[in-house]
């Protein structure tokens, strides 16, 4: 994979060179064609969607529809099973609005101490006032799900499965197929949160078999305020609709209102069309790149990152297996955003604290959270170096100022 080349169409690099952006989990850098196809359409055009009967109108429909179309094949859907969000969090949201009909009294959801927050807190919002339970798999001893775990808490009153691909905090790869086949033998659905994982697995939803998959544009290297949820049709035609306004009716009365079908009954009111248009690109460049290479640059450079940092005194790994480019440490005693501080004077970018999966926390047994460094495609091996020799720096100036 050449790295260089990829780099060179990521304006970022030009504007920040110092830069060593290993943030990649937060947010990715985003793809200047992406914002391109936007700008353009902002100044070419700009004109609304599905209502106009004029020509520029009838274009710009025809490009957001085609960018739903790019989507759908992306994972494998058909085009009516793609519904744009404003990412992954109000897709997830989506289906959890309809807690009421896919599950009741006494029954159960399962999910993990791995999730996000917007994957898990809305069932547990939901919990008590619909009666239902919320169930975890088990983490074994590496924090990661395994199938045998699952088994030990599916049961007949299982009703919905919410469970990440990727953790955004432990770059673990979930064993989804299985996990889907048995909770289906179950009866039960399931809801995949694929934030962490579209831009580096190749996602087929018909092979997965899950019945939801939920992402976001921006952590794609596409644009912020557009995320996907995919569901099975007719799963998704049973779902309330999540809010109501312009465009997601066929006909209203004062006594009646005619929902369209999906997926545009979950898109009222003014879509946000460019960003469509820039997620689509997006998914061009991921399908112009190659899964396995991708993963093997990544893959490498964690290795080298995680093979550094085990050897500096006073750092702990949390996650040294991890499948992906996510690496969660701590140097023993520092607060995570103190070190993200120093990090800062390094021009090494990372995140810091609870990265929204707030139940792991405990289990990690890490209260204030941890230093998450997240590789992509565009990172490169002095990326890594930065992040080792900022580590030192930080672990020799707390050391010194701990004593
Ligand atoms: C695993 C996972 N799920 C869901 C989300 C929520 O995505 P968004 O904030 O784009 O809605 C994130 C964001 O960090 C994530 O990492």
């Amino acid at each position: 994979m050449n790295i260089e080349k990829i780099r060179k169409e990521f304006s970022f690099f030009k504007a920040n060179p110092k830069t060593h952006y290993l943030d990649s989990a937060a947010t990715a850098l985003k793809y200047d064609k992406a914002i391109k196809v936007m700008t353009d359409y902002y100044l070419e055009s700009g004109v609304n969607i599905h209502r106009g009967s004029y020509k520029l109108s009838y274009l710009a429909t025809k490009a957001y529809e085609e960018a739903r179309e790019t989507v759908a094949k992306f994972i494998n859907a058909n085009s009516d099973e793609i519904v744009f969000t404003k990412g992954a969090t109000q897709a997830l949201n989506l289906v959890a609005n309809s807690a009421n009909i896919l599950v009741g009294e006494n029954e159960e959801v399962i999910t993990t101490e791995q999730e996000h927050n917007s994957s898990v807190l809305p069932w547990l919002d939901k919990a008590n006032e619909l009666g239902f339970e919320v169930k975890y798999i088990p983490l074994n001893e590496e924090y990661r799900v395994t199938v045998q775990n699952f088994k030990k808490v599916l049961k007949d009153k299982t009703k919905v499965v919410v469970i990440n691909h990727v953790s955004n905090v432990l770059g673990y790869i979930n064993p989804i197929k299985e996990i889907t086949k048995l909770a289906h033998e179950k009866g039960a659905i399931v809801i995949l949160d694929a934030a962490q994982s579209v831009a580096n697995v190749k996602i087929d939803v018909k092979d997965l078999n899950v019945d939801f998959l939920a992402f976001s544009g921006h952590k794609i290297f596409g644009p912020n305020g557009i995320g996907v949820l995919y569901g099975k049709k007719e799963l998704l035609r049973k779902l309330h609709v999540y809010e109501v306004g312009g465009e997601m009716v066929a006909k209203a009365s004062k006594d009646n209102i005619i929902y369209q079908d999906v997926p545009f009954k979950f898109e009222a009111g003014t879509p946000p069309i460019a960003e469509a248009l820039g997620l689509a690109e997006a998914i061009r460049f991921i399908e112009s790149l190659n899964y396995d290479e991708v993963t093997d640059h990544i893959r490498k450079l964690k290795a080298k990152a995680v093979a550094e940092l085990s050897k500096i005194e006073g750092v702990t790994i949390y996650n040294p297996k991890s499948d992906f480019g996510v690496i969660s440490f701590n140097i023993d005693g520092v607060h995570p955003h103190d070190v993200s501080s120093v990090f800062d004077e390094y021009n090494v970018c990372i995140r810091s604290g609870h990265h929204c999966a707030s139940l792991l926390t405990e289990v990690l047994g890490t209260p204030g959270g941890t230093v998450r460094a997240s590789i992509s495609i565009y990172n490169d091996e002095a990326d890594i170096n930065a992040l080792i020799e900022a580590t030192k720096k930080a672990v020799s100036f707390f050391g010194g100022y701990l004593k």
